[in-house]
């Protein structure tokens, strides 16, 4: 669709917490699609499959202009192929920023005509990640701030609760 600014918002989502889901509802705010792309990513041994993760996604954010893919393989390739301009990814914190400034420069090398946006998170979510989300539920502590009730549930059924 010619005009529609497509964003892909690429991850491991092992699980989506609310900082996630945060992002991508500030990426509507500039992009009339955006697409979750959850990387299969063989290098990682997750707690959750791939179909898992996309289907807490599908349960966590349901606003219009959001659709959860899985994607293998190149992210510029996955986001030339689905005509997104962007790439979302969120900066928490200084420790993220050298990972994430190789891998923005290393798609521009890759893609020119793809952007990459940083976006800061809500500043109670800063702190936020998936494996801090998972170790807190592995040992039994309290989530429910910090993801939604589809994956607190999720991740009490994986560690027997
Ligand atoms: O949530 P994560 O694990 O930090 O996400 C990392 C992800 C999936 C965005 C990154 O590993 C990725 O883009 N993987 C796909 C393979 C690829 O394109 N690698 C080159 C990036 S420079």
């Amino acid at each position: 669709m010619s005009g529609t600014r497509v964003a892909v918002y690429p991850g491991s989502f092992d699980p989506i917490t609310r900082g996630h889901e945060d992002l991508i509802r500030r990426s509507l705010a500039f992009a009339d699609r955006v697409i979750v792309a959850v990387a299969v990513n063989p290098a990682k041994q997750p707690l959750f499959t791939l179909e898992e993760r996309v289907a807490l996604i599908r349960e966590a954010v349901t606003e219009r202009g959001v659709e959860v893919r899985s994607f293998d393989g190149l992210l510029v390739d996955f986001a030339r192929g689905i005509d997104a301009t962007l790439i979302v990814r969120g900066l928490r914190a200084v420790s993220d920023f050298e990972y994430e400034f190789q891998m923005a420069l290393m798609n521009r090398t890759l893609a020119h005509e793809v952007e990459t946006v940083f976006l800061v998170p809500a500043f109670d979510l800063t702190y936020l990640s998936s494996s801090l989300v998972r170790e807190v539920a592995r040992f039994g502590g309290d989530v429910s701030a910090l993801v939604h009730p589809a994956v607190r549930q999720a991740l009490a059924r994986k560690f027997g609760r």
